[in-house]
């Protein structure tokens, strides 16, 4: 899938984020194996315990035991428009998780004309 495509995939996802305490809803799609996989951000009561879109569209590429993580799409929707990068980058969390899961992916991420790496995120990143 193109990097457009899976761009406007991770916004259409982001509308069934469940974020009833922050609504600052995000969608991730990810391809994976030729596949494609989409998670939004989960918020629960307890707060911390919230899980980012990224990880849940990881989690449904790994599930389904899809192959190589190639590409994953990151949109923040209700980031304002002219808002800083910073306000639709993936938080550290979700950095290790794609330095682990998805080494080698293209990461794009949405109202950026800059592209990543998951080096580029987590450099020197923590491994085993
Ligand atoms: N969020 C993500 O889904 N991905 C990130 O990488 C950053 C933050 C979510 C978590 C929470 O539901 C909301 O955005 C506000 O922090």
């Amino acid at each position: 899938m193109e990097r457009d495509a899976l761009l406007a995939l991770a916004r259409e996802t982001a509308l069934r984020a469940h974020c009833p305490y922050s609504h600052f809803r995000v969608g991730a799609a990810v391809v994976a194996g030729g596949k494609t996989f989409v998670g939004v951000n989960i918020e629960i009561s307890s707060y911390g315990l919230t899980l980012c879109a990224e990880r849940s569209a990881l989690a449904a590429a790994f599930s389904a035991g899809a192959g190589t993580v190639t590409h994953i799409a990151v949109a923040c929707i209700d980031a304002p428009r002219h808002a800083p990068l910073q306000l639709r980058m993936p938080c550290g969390a979700c950095r290790q998780w794609l330095a682990d899961l998805a080494p080698a992916a293209h990461i794009f991420i949405d109202g950026s004309a800059m592209d990543f790496s998951s080096a580029d995120l987590l450099p020197y990143a923590f491994s085993l």
